[in-house]
Protein backbone atom coordinates (compact mmCIF):
# COMPACT_ATOMS: atom_id res chain seq x y z
CA UNK A 1 0.00 0.00 0.00
CA UNK A 2 1.26 3.43 -1.00
CA UNK A 3 1.88 5.47 1.95
CA UNK A 4 0.82 9.41 1.98
CA UNK A 5 1.17 11.90 5.07
CA UNK A 6 -2.57 13.54 4.98
CA UNK A 7 -2.49 13.95 9.56
CA UNK A 8 0.00 13.40 12.09
CA UNK A 9 -1.58 10.67 12.69
CA UNK A 10 -0.05 8.96 9.24
CA UNK A 11 2.59 8.63 11.04
CA UNK A 12 3.57 5.73 14.51
CA UNK A 13 5.19 7.46 17.55
CA UNK A 14 8.54 5.89 16.16
CA UNK A 15 8.07 6.90 12.82
CA UNK A 16 7.83 10.48 14.56
CA UNK A 17 10.87 10.34 16.51
CA UNK A 18 12.51 9.04 13.08
CA UNK A 19 11.61 11.80 10.72
CA UNK A 20 12.78 14.17 13.43
CA UNK A 21 16.53 12.15 13.70
CA UNK A 22 16.14 12.45 9.44
CA UNK A 23 15.49 16.29 9.84
CA UNK A 24 18.12 16.87 11.97
CA UNK A 25 20.81 14.71 9.72
CA UNK A 26 19.25 16.45 6.25
CA UNK A 27 19.50 19.57 8.23
CA UNK A 28 23.24 19.15 9.26
CA UNK A 29 23.54 18.74 5.44
CA UNK A 30 21.93 21.37 4.24
CA UNK A 31 24.22 23.95 7.12
CA UNK A 32 27.58 22.15 5.99
CA UNK A 33 26.89 22.06 1.83
CA UNK A 34 26.83 18.52 1.94
CA UNK A 35 24.87 17.68 -1.25
CA UNK A 36 22.14 14.58 -0.70
CA UNK A 37 20.37 13.97 -3.82
CA UNK A 38 18.07 11.15 -2.88
CA UNK A 39 15.52 12.08 -4.88
CA UNK A 40 17.67 13.26 -8.01
CA UNK A 41 15.25 13.77 -11.71
CA UNK A 42 12.37 13.29 -9.84
CA UNK A 43 9.27 15.59 -9.76
CA UNK A 44 6.97 16.64 -7.24
CA UNK A 45 3.71 18.49 -8.62
CA UNK A 46 1.93 21.20 -5.80
CA UNK A 47 -1.31 22.64 -5.82
CA UNK A 48 -1.82 25.26 -4.33
CA UNK A 49 -5.74 26.29 -3.63
CA UNK A 50 -4.63 29.29 -1.63
CA UNK A 51 -1.69 31.85 -1.09
CA UNK A 52 1.50 30.45 0.74
CA UNK A 53 5.23 31.63 1.54
CA UNK A 54 6.89 28.86 3.34
CA UNK A 55 5.10 26.03 2.11
CA UNK A 56 5.76 26.72 -1.43
CA UNK A 57 9.25 27.69 -0.79
CA UNK A 58 10.09 25.63 1.48
CA UNK A 59 9.34 22.24 -0.63
CA UNK A 60 10.46 23.64 -4.02
CA UNK A 61 13.88 24.58 -2.45
CA UNK A 62 13.89 20.64 -0.87
CA UNK A 63 13.15 19.49 -4.14
CA UNK A 64 15.96 20.97 -5.76
CA UNK A 65 18.24 19.97 -2.79
CA UNK A 66 17.18 16.04 -3.30
CA UNK A 67 18.06 16.92 -6.87
CA UNK A 68 14.46 17.18 -8.17
CA UNK A 69 12.14 20.13 -9.22
CA UNK A 70 8.73 20.76 -8.25
CA UNK A 71 6.37 22.42 -10.02
CA UNK A 72 3.87 25.56 -8.89
CA UNK A 73 0.49 25.17 -10.03
CA UNK A 74 -1.48 28.27 -8.41
CA UNK A 75 -5.21 28.40 -7.60
CA UNK A 76 -6.32 29.71 -11.00
CA UNK A 77 -4.18 26.96 -13.03
CA UNK A 78 -6.08 23.56 -11.55
CA UNK A 79 -9.06 25.35 -9.79
CA UNK A 80 -9.60 21.95 -8.24
CA UNK A 81 -12.92 20.40 -8.24
CA UNK A 82 -14.31 23.40 -10.35
CA UNK A 83 -12.12 22.81 -13.85
CA UNK A 84 -11.69 19.46 -13.09
CA UNK A 85 -13.07 16.25 -11.03
CA UNK A 86 -10.55 15.63 -8.04
CA UNK A 87 -10.22 12.03 -8.90
CA UNK A 88 -8.94 13.15 -12.70
CA UNK A 89 -6.16 15.49 -11.49
CA UNK A 90 -4.96 12.86 -9.05
CA UNK A 91 -4.38 10.02 -12.17
CA UNK A 92 -3.29 12.71 -14.25
CA UNK A 93 -0.53 13.99 -12.25
CA UNK A 94 0.34 10.83 -11.27
CA UNK A 95 1.78 9.79 -14.68
CA UNK A 96 4.05 12.65 -14.69
CA UNK A 97 5.13 13.44 -11.18
CA UNK A 98 6.85 11.67 -8.59
CA UNK A 99 4.83 13.07 -5.28
CA UNK A 100 2.26 15.18 -4.72
CA UNK A 101 2.13 18.00 -2.65
CA UNK A 102 -1.40 19.83 -1.93
CA UNK A 103 -2.87 22.51 -0.26
CA UNK A 104 -6.75 23.08 -0.65
CA UNK A 105 -9.86 24.03 1.16
CA UNK A 106 -11.53 21.03 1.82
CA UNK A 107 -10.06 18.28 3.52
CA UNK A 108 -11.97 15.65 1.60
CA UNK A 109 -10.57 16.61 -1.86
CA UNK A 110 -6.92 15.94 0.05
CA UNK A 111 -8.58 12.45 1.16
CA UNK A 112 -9.64 12.05 -2.35
CA UNK A 113 -6.50 12.72 -4.46
CA UNK A 114 -4.68 10.79 -2.51
CA UNK A 115 -6.74 7.85 -2.72
CA UNK A 116 -6.47 7.67 -7.13
CA UNK A 117 -2.93 9.00 -6.68
CA UNK A 118 -0.54 6.32 -7.26
CA UNK A 119 1.65 8.40 -6.02
CA UNK A 120 2.53 9.67 -2.38
CA UNK A 121 0.48 12.67 -1.65
CA UNK A 122 1.89 14.84 1.51
CA UNK A 123 -0.94 17.66 2.52
CA UNK A 124 0.03 20.87 3.31
CA UNK A 125 -2.75 22.42 4.60
CA UNK A 126 -6.38 21.93 4.47
CA UNK A 127 -9.48 23.98 6.45
CA UNK A 128 -9.07 20.78 8.62
CA UNK A 129 -5.11 20.24 9.76
CA UNK A 130 -1.96 21.05 8.40
CA UNK A 131 0.46 18.41 9.60
CA UNK A 132 3.80 19.66 8.07
CA UNK A 133 3.46 22.74 10.05
CA UNK A 134 3.46 20.61 13.80
CA UNK A 135 6.44 18.46 12.35
CA UNK A 136 7.85 21.29 12.17
CA UNK A 137 6.96 23.01 15.12
CA UNK A 138 8.03 20.12 17.11
CA UNK A 139 10.91 19.36 15.66
CA UNK A 140 11.42 22.91 16.59
CA UNK A 141 10.87 22.34 20.32
CA UNK A 142 12.79 19.18 20.15
CA UNK A 143 15.96 20.96 19.26
CA UNK A 144 15.94 23.51 21.92
CA UNK A 145 13.88 21.26 24.63
CA UNK A 146 15.79 17.99 23.51
CA UNK A 147 12.20 16.21 24.22
CA UNK A 148 8.91 16.76 23.45
CA UNK A 149 6.74 14.84 26.45
CA UNK A 150 7.24 17.07 28.89
CA UNK A 151 6.40 20.14 27.42
CA UNK A 152 3.32 22.03 28.50
CA UNK A 153 2.37 24.06 24.95
CA UNK A 154 -0.32 26.59 25.08
CA UNK A 155 -1.95 27.52 21.91
CA UNK A 156 -3.60 30.90 22.29
CA UNK A 157 -6.30 31.65 20.09
CA UNK A 158 -8.24 29.86 17.25
CA UNK A 159 -9.17 26.14 17.64
CA UNK A 160 -8.21 26.25 13.63
CA UNK A 161 -6.17 23.77 11.33
CA UNK A 162 -3.48 24.12 12.98
CA UNK A 163 -4.49 23.36 16.29
CA UNK A 164 -6.54 20.37 14.86
CA UNK A 165 -3.22 18.73 13.80
CA UNK A 166 -1.32 19.68 17.61
CA UNK A 167 -4.14 17.39 18.58
CA UNK A 168 -3.83 14.91 16.16
CA UNK A 169 0.01 14.90 17.88
CA UNK A 170 -1.22 14.78 21.00
CA UNK A 171 -2.78 11.34 20.09
CA UNK A 172 0.57 9.52 19.34
CA UNK A 173 3.05 11.35 21.30
CA UNK A 174 2.30 12.14 24.87
CA UNK A 175 2.88 16.04 26.00
CA UNK A 176 0.65 18.74 27.87
CA UNK A 177 -1.29 21.07 25.16
CA UNK A 178 -3.52 23.56 26.25
CA UNK A 179 -5.90 25.57 24.08
CA UNK A 180 -7.17 29.04 25.28
CA UNK A 181 -9.96 29.91 22.74
CA UNK A 182 -13.45 31.88 22.97
CA UNK A 183 -16.12 30.17 23.02
CA UNK A 184 -17.49 29.48 19.59
CA UNK A 185 -13.84 28.71 18.29
CA UNK A 186 -13.16 24.97 20.13
CA UNK A 187 -11.21 22.81 17.58
CA UNK A 188 -12.69 20.16 15.23
CA UNK A 189 -15.05 17.93 17.92
CA UNK A 190 -14.28 14.64 16.47
CA UNK A 191 -10.18 15.21 16.75
CA UNK A 192 -10.51 16.45 20.82
CA UNK A 193 -12.54 13.76 21.37
CA UNK A 194 -9.73 10.68 19.83
CA UNK A 195 -6.66 13.19 21.07
CA UNK A 196 -8.57 12.48 24.34
CA UNK A 197 -9.27 9.34 23.99
CA UNK A 198 -5.45 7.83 23.08
CA UNK A 199 -5.09 8.70 26.58
CA UNK A 200 -1.65 9.74 26.74
CA UNK A 201 -1.35 13.52 26.91
CA UNK A 202 -3.21 15.63 29.01
CA UNK A 203 -5.33 18.27 26.44
CA UNK A 204 -7.47 21.74 27.91
CA UNK A 205 -9.88 23.94 26.43
CA UNK A 206 -9.74 26.73 28.52
CA UNK A 207 -11.61 30.32 27.92
CA UNK A 208 -8.69 32.18 29.90
CA UNK A 209 -5.57 32.79 28.17
CA UNK A 210 -3.44 34.11 31.34
CA UNK A 211 -4.92 31.32 33.09
CA UNK A 212 -3.30 28.82 30.44
CA UNK A 213 -0.39 30.68 29.93
CA UNK A 214 0.79 30.21 33.53
CA UNK A 215 3.94 27.86 33.61
CA UNK A 216 4.21 27.12 29.78
CA UNK A 217 6.89 26.48 28.85
CA UNK A 218 5.70 27.48 24.80
CA UNK A 219 3.30 29.92 24.17
CA UNK A 220 1.87 29.61 20.52
CA UNK A 221 -0.68 31.51 18.18
CA UNK A 222 -1.56 31.88 14.63
CA UNK A 223 -3.90 34.05 12.58
CA UNK A 224 -7.43 34.70 14.09
CA UNK A 225 -8.51 34.80 10.76
CA UNK A 226 -7.52 31.87 8.10
CA UNK A 227 -7.35 31.73 4.88
CA UNK A 228 -11.10 31.13 3.19
CA UNK A 229 -12.63 33.23 6.28
CA UNK A 230 -12.16 36.75 5.02
CA UNK A 231 -15.60 37.26 5.77
CA UNK A 232 -15.74 36.61 9.56
CA UNK A 233 -12.84 39.20 9.57
CA UNK A 234 -14.48 42.06 11.69
CA UNK A 235 -16.20 39.63 13.99
CA UNK A 236 -13.47 37.46 14.93
CA UNK A 237 -11.13 40.36 15.64
CA UNK A 238 -13.26 41.65 18.07
CA UNK A 239 -14.22 37.94 19.50
CA UNK A 240 -11.04 37.30 20.01
CA UNK A 241 -9.60 40.40 21.90
CA UNK A 242 -7.42 39.69 25.05
CA UNK A 243 -5.87 36.47 23.44
CA UNK A 244 -2.82 38.17 22.15
CA UNK A 245 0.58 37.01 22.75
CA UNK A 246 2.34 39.92 24.43
CA UNK A 247 4.83 41.08 27.25
CA UNK A 248 2.20 40.66 29.44
CA UNK A 249 0.67 37.28 28.75
CA UNK A 250 4.29 36.36 28.45
CA UNK A 251 5.52 37.00 31.38
CA UNK A 252 3.08 34.35 33.26
CA UNK A 253 4.56 32.05 31.07
CA UNK A 254 8.25 29.99 31.98
CA UNK A 255 10.84 32.33 32.55
CA UNK A 256 12.40 30.67 29.48
CA UNK A 257 9.87 29.78 27.34
CA UNK A 258 9.63 29.55 23.64
CA UNK A 259 7.10 31.78 21.77
CA UNK A 260 6.00 30.25 18.32
CA UNK A 261 3.86 31.30 15.15
CA UNK A 262 3.22 29.45 12.39
CA UNK A 263 3.07 32.40 10.03
CA UNK A 264 2.34 34.32 8.35
CA UNK A 265 1.44 37.01 11.25
CA UNK A 266 -0.89 39.61 11.92
CA UNK A 267 1.56 42.04 14.10
CA UNK A 268 -0.73 43.67 16.90
CA UNK A 269 -4.00 41.22 16.63
CA UNK A 270 -2.57 37.62 17.90
CA UNK A 271 0.77 38.91 18.65
CA UNK A 272 3.11 42.04 19.43
CA UNK A 273 5.54 42.91 16.78
CA UNK A 274 8.16 43.10 20.22
CA UNK A 275 7.44 39.49 20.88
CA UNK A 276 8.12 38.09 18.04
CA UNK A 277 11.12 40.26 18.05
CA UNK A 278 11.96 39.33 20.97
CA UNK A 279 14.44 37.23 22.99
CA UNK A 280 11.58 34.25 23.36
CA UNK A 281 10.76 34.11 19.69
CA UNK A 282 11.76 30.99 18.23
CA UNK A 283 9.15 31.95 15.12
CA UNK A 284 12.29 31.79 12.19
CA UNK A 285 14.02 28.51 13.72
CA UNK A 286 10.29 27.18 13.27
CA UNK A 287 9.74 29.01 9.75
CA UNK A 288 13.08 27.33 8.66
CA UNK A 289 12.51 23.52 10.07
CA UNK A 290 9.11 23.57 7.78
CA UNK A 291 11.62 22.52 4.96
CA UNK A 292 14.09 19.74 7.03
CA UNK A 293 11.14 18.48 8.62
CA UNK A 294 8.83 18.17 5.53
CA UNK A 295 12.63 16.79 3.42
CA UNK A 296 12.37 14.11 6.28
CA UNK A 297 8.51 12.94 5.57
CA UNK A 298 9.69 12.64 2.22
CA UNK A 299 12.62 10.52 3.69
CA UNK A 300 9.90 8.24 5.45
CA UNK A 301 6.86 7.80 2.51
CA UNK A 302 9.66 7.09 0.00
CA UNK A 303 11.34 4.06 2.74
CA UNK A 304 7.89 2.70 3.55
CA UNK A 305 7.11 3.16 -0.47
CA UNK A 306 10.18 0.74 -1.17
CA UNK A 307 12.95 3.19 -1.76
CA UNK A 308 16.83 2.19 -0.73
CA UNK A 309 17.38 4.88 2.05
CA UNK A 310 20.08 5.20 4.59
CA UNK A 311 20.56 8.40 6.89
N1 LIG B 1 2.93 28.48 7.86
C1 LIG B 1 2.60 28.35 6.57
O1 LIG B 1 2.06 27.33 6.15
O2 LIG B 1 2.94 29.40 5.79
P1 LIG B 1 2.45 29.64 4.28
O3 LIG B 1 0.97 29.83 4.34
O4 LIG B 1 3.17 30.89 3.85
O5 LIG B 1 2.83 28.46 3.46
N1 LIG C 1 -4.64 28.89 10.09
C1 LIG C 1 -3.92 29.54 9.02
C2 LIG C 1 -2.59 28.89 8.83
C3 LIG C 1 -1.73 29.53 7.78
C4 LIG C 1 -0.43 28.82 7.60
C5 LIG C 1 -4.74 29.47 7.75
O1 LIG C 1 -5.32 28.43 7.48
O2 LIG C 1 -4.80 30.47 7.04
Amino acid sequence: MKRDFLAVTDFSKAEIYETFRIAKALKADVKAGKPHHYFANETMAMIFAKPSLRTRVSFETGMVQFGGHALYLGPSDISIGKREAVKDISRVISRYNNWIMARLFLHEHMIELAKYASVPVINGLTDYNHPCQIMADMLTIYEHRGQVEDQKVVFIGDGNNVCNSFLNFASVIPYHFVLAAPEGYDPDPETLAKAKAAGISEIEIVRDPIAAAKDADVLYTDVWTSMGQEVERRKRVNDFKGFQINNELLSYAKSDALVMHCLPAHYEEEITESVIDGPHSVVFDEAENRMHAQKAVMVMLAISNGADITI
